[in-house]
């Protein structure tokens, strides 16, 4: 077994895909990643599983592996799905975490946004103009920079779970990329498409950060680490001096819209 635990993950679930499925049932959401450089050994690392836990999935792999050897396997003694109440974070992470409340607001209503497309009225030009605006500079420039440009830099960022995340980072600003051009087209089919893509990509991004990526940065950064981040977290803020309120406004005026419809 310890030769498996440093191989690809993707390789084992090509060979056993059934292993895809039991990962899932542990919320490790590995089939569907489009990177999946992870090897078994990181992928333990990363999700810090209660050690009865992680013993009885390495038991499942195991069997699955080796149906010959008739692994027994532990009984069950918790639940295997991540509560988010569980998880604490240190001041600057839960920053971050925050500022993914907003994003999440924004991709509930991508759906009616994309159901009421309308290129033809300033009203609806608008909410399009105004929904890109909060993908490009609050959800990229306000934060992701400082994921990307401050928080990443404390760790080593080749290893492959950086990899995963700066591939997503990408995709969404290709989408904003294929946005700006549909805007400017009036290519109201292509907008939709990239609206539902971002929509889809970011809710999957933002649960990645907040149930793995950040609690296992929280479990390496020390105590003067932290305190050193939310200060160049406040210098980054200031520099950019992004006006929070008008996104906040424009998202409550979407969502009275959706109430009223409702
Ligand atoms: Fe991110
Ligand atoms: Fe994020």
């Amino acid at each position: 077994m310890e030769s498996f635990k440093n191989k690809g993950i993707k390789e084992i679930i090509a060979d056993f895909p059934e292993i895809g499925n039991i990962l899932e049932e542990y919320d490790i959401g590995c089939g569907p990643c489009t990177v999946g450089i992870c090897q078994l050994k990181d992928i333990l690392d990363i999700h810090a599983m209660e050690p009865d836990k992680e013993q009885e999935l390495m038991a499942r792999i195991e069997a699955a592996i080796y149906p010959e050897r008739g692994i027994q396997i532990p009984v069950k003694t918790a639940q295997a799905s991540i509560s988010e109440d569980q998880l604490l974070y240190s001041p600057p992470m839960q920053r971050l975490v925050d500022e993914h409340v907003l994003i999440k607001r924004w991709l509930a209503l991508i759906p009616f946004v994309v159901e009421t497309l309308d290129l033809t009225t300033a009203e609806g030009m608008q909410i399009v103009r105004d929904g890109v605006d909060l993908i490009r500079f609050y959800a990229d420039r306000f934060h992701h920079e400082k994921e990307e440009g401050i928080l990443f830099k404390y760790f080593d960022d080749t290893t492959e779970i950086f990899q995963v995340i700066y591939e997503d980072h990408r995709q969404a600003r290709n989408h904003v990329k294929e946005m700006l051009t549909a805007i400017e087209t009036e290519d109201k089919s292509s907008l939709a498409h990239h609206f539902t893509g971002y929509s889809s990509l970011l809710a999957e991004h933002i649960k990645k950060e907040d149930e793995i990526l950040f609690p296992w940065l929280d479990r390496k950064l020390t105590a003067d680490q932290a305190q050193e981040l939310t200060y160049k977290f406040d210098l980054a803020d200031m520099q950019i001096g992004i006006d929070i309120e008008k996104y906040r406004l424009f998202l409550e005026q979407l969502e009275e819209q959706v109430r009223e419809r409702t």
